[in-house]
């Protein structure tokens, strides 16, 4: 079986597998014996956010298994795909750490092998915002976390809010596809000046992390706003300039919509839960972020 283990951690003992059929065959021994299976999709360089969401699925679950996987498929030609930062070493010590039974990190051909011919496309809550600006991304996280899903079978999965449509995207398939996991939403984990860590994060010099720990505290104040009944256009233009002013070249939205399904408010003012999301450029990097209203 491929299943290395790992040096001993204080708290557990973790195992590596690289291959879908060593995979299934330790989900199957847990569930032989009784076990509930929680899972963490991630693409790896982990940080204190990912391991959040680990330490929650252990609460729902007997066992957890994280994946670590830079998935392609979510990648347009031009992205940072070959420079996303790779440390599984360091990963699988910290998932120990944090209580993970298991860390599945197949390679791109385990996952799609040659002659791979299917896709997933998504309309609903996968349309504007990050859809409009990386239209294939959605598509490219339903197709890969169908088939992690498929491959572990879960009894529940965590995601972070940080990416908040990626977790409407994924509960809708999940209700579509009649698969029968619970997705569990986690809150996101900022660092001591409230940036939301992001393995994006590690790119930022100094002074870019500087203008980065600023997006916060704009999100904030015009969540403020919103719900204070202010029309909400005014409150996206002033944050969009607020963000730009903070030291950001570009932003590609801002935007308070529905927190539901993210459709806009008819009206212009916040008359339901709200969210407010953006995404914004600090050089070549694209951090994306977003807030109850
Ligand atoms: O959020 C992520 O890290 C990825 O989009 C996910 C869900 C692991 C799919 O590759």
């Amino acid at each position: 079986m491929d299943a290395a283990p790992l040096p001993s951690s204080p708290t557990s003992a973790l195992a590596v597998v690289r291959a879908v059929a060593d995979l299934r065959a330790t989900v199957r021994d847990w569930k032989r014996q009784g076990f509930s299976v929680g899972m963490v999709p991630t693409m790896g360089a982990l940080h204190e956010g990912h391991l959040t969401l680990v330490r929650e699925a252990a609460r729902h679950a007997d066992r957890v298994i994280a994946s670590n996987f830079v998935n392609p498929t979510q990648f347009a030609a031009h992205e940072d795909l070959g420079k996303y930062p790779r440390q599984q070493e360091e990963d699988a010590r910290l998932l120990a750490g944090a209580g993970c039974h298991l860390m599945f990190a197949p390679s791109v051909e385990e996952m799609y092998p040659d002659g791979f011919a299917t896709s997933i496309a998504m309309t609903g809550p996968a349309l504007g915002l990050e859809g409009d600006f990386r239209p294939q991304m959605f598509g490219g996280v339903a197709l890969v976390v169908t088939k992690l899903f498929n491959q572990v079978q879960p009894d529940v999965a965590v995601f972070g809010e940080k990416d908040y449509q990626q977790l409407l995207v994924i509960r809708r398939f999940v209700r579509d596809l009649d698969l029968p996991i619970e997705i569990v939403g986690a809150p996101t984990q900022r660092d001591g000046w409230g940036l939301a860590l992001s393995s994006r994060n590690a790119y930022l010099g100094e002074t870019d992390l500087a203008a980065a720990r600023q997006l916060n505290g704009i999100l904030a104040q015009a969540a403020a706003e919103a719900a204070s009944g202010r029309p909400l256009p005014g409150v996206e233009r002033e944050a969009y300039a607020a963000i730009l002013k903070a030291g950001f070249e570009r932003v590609d939205y801002v935007a308070i919509r529905r927190a539901d399904d993210l459709g806009v408010f008819r009206n212009d003012v916040v008359d339901a839960p709200a969210r407010i999301l953006t995404a914004a450029w600090l050089d070549k990097t694209r951090l994306i972020d977003n807030m109850a209203v």
